[in-house]
């Protein structure tokens, strides 16, 4: 069967062409030693590399101002790999109070087992910091904008602070994306993005990034491979077209979740807003520094009714549906208390202000006319008409 590679002649794909093959034949033995012993270029097993993931890698080490960029198989994989690769039992690692649930049970509960050390610092209050790193610590953890109540860090201040301590500062991008904050480009040493969110932009994939500038690719490539954290071909496929648009999809939904926010501000009902670009929210100040006038996507606001009040909302209508994830091109909710934050402790809940009425929505690019109509059926539903 003559082989249909060889039938493109002249032609070369437009398009990135999917390399749906877990394995790759080989002319010898010698060729084989060349691709391992990086002479040559070429691919021999999927779970090590393959052609799709490396071409998505080079086109997101630029967008994160990186020498280099791995894409693994989820958000929580890019984690995994980060810390398999950086720390060693007895180390000790300072983390934000503030972080996706599943990121505190990893550090708490797995990285635990195998003696690491994790103390949770409110990374705002720079005192704090200074003084929890006064003691020795491997690794800083933050999300530039944190899950759920969007909180921005400082990541220039950070940077200093964990430098001087002798840390390295990681930095969870995955709300904010490249279009908001680099944070490569303001002192982080490794950033690392849940691509299965707004890059990947379609609710289709999941799919992780860890990108930077220092001499860690090869090993957390070797991590990736041996622990099995590798991405596959196909959703490093798609996720190439849906980064093609990241940035007008960002964009757009920063316009429509500007609006939206100030909107839900006005409902009845509505306790509290949270947003970045509102006056109101506590870094206000600190995001317009660091987002140059764009907040992003990512809202949360209060229902004083509590539980009663969200489930009303969301059985009302299902225009903006209930969907515990984030980034869609269509706007969704979800409820951190039930979901993103379903193992933190209560009282943890409550010094979070994560509350059983707090809804929070991942804005589209949809017309926000549409978005508030659904809603509007949602929150002025009266008390006593419980479905
Ligand atoms: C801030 C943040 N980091 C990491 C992750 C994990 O990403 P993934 O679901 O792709 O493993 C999530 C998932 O929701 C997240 O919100």
């Amino acid at each position: 069967m003559s082989d249909p590679r060889s039938s493109l002649g002249a032609s070369t794909p437009l398009v990135q062409p999917l390399y749906q093959s877990s394995v790759y034949t080989l002319p010898d033995l010698d060729a084989l030693d060349r691709i391992m012993n990086a002479e040559e270029p070429g691919f021999i097993y999927a779970r090590d590399a393959h052609p799709n993931s490396r071409h998505l890698a080079a086109l997101l080490a630029p967008l994160e101002e990186a020498e280099w960029a791995l894409v693994t198989s989820s958000g929580m994989s890019a984690l995994s790999a980060i810390f398999l690769a950086t720390l060693s039992p007895g180390q000790r690692v300072v983390a934000s109070t503030r972080l996706y649930g599943r990121t505190t049970q990893l550090l708490s509960q797995e990285l635990a087992r195998y003696g690491v050390k994790t103390e949770y610092v409110d990374t705002n209050d720079l005192v704090s910091m200074e003084r929890s790193l006064s003691m020795p610590a491997r690794l800083v953890l933050v999300e530039t904008l944190s899950n759920p109540l969007l909180r921005v860090a400082d990541i220039p201040a950070l940077a200093k602070l964990s430098h001087a301590a002798g840390a390295r500062l990681v930095v969870d991008n995955t709300f904010a994306t490249p279009t908001l904050t680099r944070p490569l480009a303001m002192g982080a040493d490794l950033v690392m993005e849940s691509l299965t969110k707004m890059i990947g932009g379609h609710s289709d994939i999941t799919l992780g990034l860890v990108a930077g500038r220092d001499d860690l690719l090869q090993e957390l490539t070797q991590v990736a491979s041996i622990w099995g954290l590798s991405a596959n071909p196909f959703d490093c496929w798609l996720t190439e077209r849906g980064l093609a648009t990241l940035d007008l999809r960002m964009h757009a939904a920063t316009r429509n979740a500007a609006v939206l926010a100030d909107w839900l501000a006005e409902q009845p009902g509505v306790s509290k807003v949270y947003y970045p670009g509102r006056a109101d929210h506590p870094d206000h100040a600190l995001a317009s520094k660091m987002m140059s006038g764009v907040f992003g996507n990512m809202l949360c606001f209060d229902l004083a009714g509590g539980r009663e009040a969200v489930n009303r909302l969301f059985r009302q209508q299902s225009a903006v549906p209930f969907s515990p994830s984030l980034g869609n091109t269509t706007t969704t909710c979800s409820h951190p208390a039930t979901t993103s934050h379903r193992h933190t402790s209560p009282a943890e809940k409550a010094r979070q202000s994560i509350t059983d009425g707090l809804v929070r929505m991942s804005v589209g690019i949809e017309p926000i006319e549409k978005t508030m109509a659904a809603m509007a059926i949602g929150l002025h539903v009266p008390n006593e008409s419980k479905v």
